[in-house]
């Protein structure tokens, strides 16, 4: 965190306090710390404590001229590299979530192009309500980061969820969440994953046995190498590799409805994703009775995501994963070319290979070259796969066209 730019803010709840100490947490690691208090904040915990641990004069009001003479609310937007809300009270989610500009920490939240992270808390029961979880929810679409809360004794004197993280928590994951140094610092990369579901009535799907576990560790890999990462996922239990963002997704009309969304803004497209091939044509709209002997399904294709983000004229480096049964490089070959990719893992499924388990194996194809990356767990063959795909871009973008070239 050494330089690094962290603009606090601090909203009205009685967790304001452990703020303080949060100031602290970021000081040690090096940070510099701008703290922003809300009219509201300033009821549980005094500017002059937040001043003397931050070095810095707190900012409350839009209408400071002062302040606003020394460091504009623009300015200080710009300045941050990362905007962490702490504690994030239900009313400020609420404000964040509705777009609202009427203080000067929403204005920061609005007018700023750093990533956002919000700790809520609050009693459990504001917490569980409808309308925070819709907000919550909406914040998290948009790529806001949320941060717990955490579940244990509430100063309410109720026992739930709702407490905020404990300082030194929150500074270990936004340390997470800080842009990092590594060969796609600065990169975005837009991964898919998981399988997709395909509706044949109300309570039934068709799906695929991939687990999701081959894309999670691909897009931790990336966001170790310094990447923004997307990660559109289809259902799966896994948890979010920190510091990336996820979309969540069901079927693989929605999966590319997400990815149309968000490739415009993506240097790379890793599509990991075992997106089904076809769906019931006309989906049920009651349960299916079992009046007869047989059910035949009417299967219609869907839209291949890959295929499609590949034919962009404005596209960005393509990625694709081919899992195959028999005859795994001919097939994946036949991919690469026919999908027009800049490269294509492969990998065998099956049986008890690749699909929802913990080891993989996985060649990857260029054009004009292949390299073998042998067998081994996934999260490993996915920092190898981003090396290769870091140098590969890196290659197309010198000019050296991509490394098949390169190598052959
Ligand atoms: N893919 C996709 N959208 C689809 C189908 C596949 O984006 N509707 C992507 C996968 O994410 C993968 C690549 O295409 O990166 C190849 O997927 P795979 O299932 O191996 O092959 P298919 O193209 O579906 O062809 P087949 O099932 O005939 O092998």
């Amino acid at each position: 965190m050494q330089g690094k730019h962290i603009l606090l803010g601090v909203t009205g709840g009685i967790a304001a306090y452990k703020s303080a100490d949060l100031v602290r947490r970021l000081r040690e690691r090096g940070a510099e710390v701008q703290v922003a208090m809300t009219p509201a904040a300033r009821e549980f915990v005094g500017p002059i404590t937040f001043q003397a641990l931050s070095g810095r004069p707190v900012r409350i009001d839009l209408w400071d001229s002062a302040a606003e003479a020394a460091m504009g609310h623009i300015e200080l937007a710009r300045w941050a590299e990362l905007v962490l809300i702490a504690p994030a009270s239900a009313d400020f989610l609420a404000r964040l979530a509705g777009g609202k500009a009427d203080d000067l920490l929403s204005t920061l939240c609005l007018a700023t192009e750093a990533p956002i992270a919000v700790a809520p808390a609050m009693n459990r029961i504001m917490w569980g309500n409808a309308a925070t979880a819709a907000n919550v929810a909406l914040l998290r679409q948009r790529g806001v980061h949320v941060l717990g809360p955490a579940e244990g004794a509430q100063a309410c004197g109720e026992v739930g969820e709702g407490r905020m993280l404990e300082p030194q928590d929150l500074a270990d994951r936004l340390a997470e969440l800080l842009p990092r140094d590594g060969p796609l610092r600065g990169r975005r990369v837009l991964i898919t994953a998981g399988p997709t579901r395909e509706r044949i009535d109300p309570v039934r799907f068709i799906s695929n046995r991939s687990s999701g576990k081959m894309g999670f560790a691909v897009a931790q890999a990336a966001r170790e190498a310094g990447a923004e990462v997307v990660l559109v996922s289809g259902p799966v239990a896994l948890p979010t590799p920190h510091g990336v963002r996820r979309v969540d997704v069901e079927s693989a009309q929605a999966m590319l409805e997400a990815v149309q969304r968000e490739i415009a803004q993506a240097n790379i497209f890793i599509s990991t994703a075992a997106v089904a091939d076809y769906r019931p044509a006309s989906p049920a709209e009651q349960k299916i009775k079992k009046t007869s002997d047989r059910l035949h399904l009417d299967m219609e294709r869907t839209v291949d995501v890959l295929a499609t983000v590949a034919a962009r004229p404005e596209r960005p480096f393509v990625v694709g994963f081919a899992a195959e049964t028999e005859s795994v490089e001919q097939n994946a070959r036949g991919k690469l070319l026919n999908k027009n990719l800049d490269m294509i893992a492969a990998n065998e499924v099956g049986h008890t290979k690749g699909f929802d388990c913990e080891d993989n194996h996985l060649v990857v194809l260029w054009r004009n070259a292949r390299q073998d990356l042998g067998s081994g767990p996934k999260l490993a063959l996915a920092r190898e796969l981003v090396r290769l795909i870091a140098e590969s871009y890196t290659a197309s973008l010198t000019g050296a066209r991509h490394l098949d070239t390169v190598r052959a």
